[in-house]
């Protein structure tokens, strides 16, 4: 016998497998994740993405296999990001995306919660997420308002079942609210990126969606969250919410996490929490050097967003999730 001078308080929380399983705090489900879709007009053959393994931009032919494999791994909810084949120097022609989520919404219907990004940054020419004035140097936000609530209509009455606007203008959830309630579209749901930081770490995904800014404004600080700002952050949130949206989502996520907790306190609105391109290719990078277990590590990410409130999570990993979830030990 040991002798019980420092009797044991906590540990035994800790002291098999099962008793850590029981007592668990947080729990994940792969029902609660998103997974990223990304479909390119005009591509013939799916590309791969720089520092995203296992995430490739599919075809107009591809993107029924994508979604079809996606499902038999236990993942039905989607974040479709359309990328069209040409810039538009006056954008106004939505009509990959209105073919896309038509195509997709024939061929699995309710099977699949289909939310489509709806953001400019892949049509413009600069990369920008709105419309810039005439010397390229700032983000009107009036006529961006205008012209992302109007491509929310389109992605609507293709039957996107959420819009999910990641521009980041103010006062587009109220505008797109409004208007896909004028259009009788009042059971389209809105998930606002609601606390979208400018960050280092949308390099993959840029890359993705040929969306990186460029032209006189070279970053998108100006509309952006400052990852020194947390009371902007959360006060665009909280107006997010009282403009109508009904998921409120944090990005970057893991780094966020402040946030999201403060998020939970004041809403009762379900969060969503986005791990990133570039979040995600840090967990893939240590896993190939072997210095995490890939799995564990995303695991460890989750548990995280779980704590701090998230409701569901936007993952690369996501098609992943049943089976690491299931075999997991705690
Ligand atoms: C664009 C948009 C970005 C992401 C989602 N929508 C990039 C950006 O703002 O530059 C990032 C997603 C990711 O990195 O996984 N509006």
């Amino acid at each position: 016998m040991e002798n019980l001078r420092y009797p044991l308080t906590q540990r035994r929380y800790r002291t098999s497998p099962l008793m850590r399983e029981l007592t668990a705090s947080v729990r994940l489900s792969h029902k609660q994740f998103i997974i990223p879709l990304f479909v390119e007009e005009g591509l013939s053959q799916p590309r791969e993405v720089k520092g995203l393994p296992g995430i490739q931009v599919e075809t107009a032919a591809t993107v029924e296999q994508a979604v079809t494999k996606a499902i038999q791994s236990g993942i039905n909810k989607f974040l479709l990001f359309p990328v069209p084949a040409a810039k538009q120097e006056v954008v106004g022609d939505f009509s990959f995306a209105v073919r896309t989520i038509r195509q997709l919404k024939a061929v699995f219907g309710p099977e699949i919660w289909l939310a489509a990004d709806c953001c400019l940054c892949s049509y413009t020419t600069h990369g920008h997420c709105g419309i810039l004035d005439s010397s390229l140097t700032r983000m009107l936000n009036n006529a961006s308002v205008e012209l992302i609530s109007r491509y929310a209509a389109e992605l609507a009455v293709a039957g996107a079942d959420c819009i999910a606007p990641s521009d980041m203008t103010d006062g587009r959830i109220a505008a797109i609210r409004s208007r896909l309630d004028a259009l009788g579209y009042d059971t389209v749901s809105i998930m606002s990126y609601a606390a979208k930081f400018s960050s280092q770490f949308y390099g993959p995904f840029r890359d993705a969606c040929h969306s990186a800014p460029s032209a006189g404004l070279s970053d998108r600080k100006t509309y952006q969250h400052s990852p020194f700002n947390r009371e902007d952050a959360i006060a665009s949130a909280l107006r997010d919410d009282q403009e109508g949206a009904d998921i409120l989502m944090v990005k970057p996520a893991a780094l966020y996490t402040d946030i999201l907790l403060t998020l939970k306190q004041e809403t009762r609105k379900p969060l969503a929490a986005y791990h990133v391109s570039g979040e995600y290719a840090a967990v893939e990078s240590l896993a190939q050097q072997g210095l995490v277990s890939r799995a564990a590590a995303h695991l460890e990410v989750w548990a995280a967003l779980n704590r701090a409130g998230a409701a569901m999570i936007i993952s690369y990993a996501a098609g992943e999730a049943r089976g690491w979830i299931e075999r997991m030990t705690y």
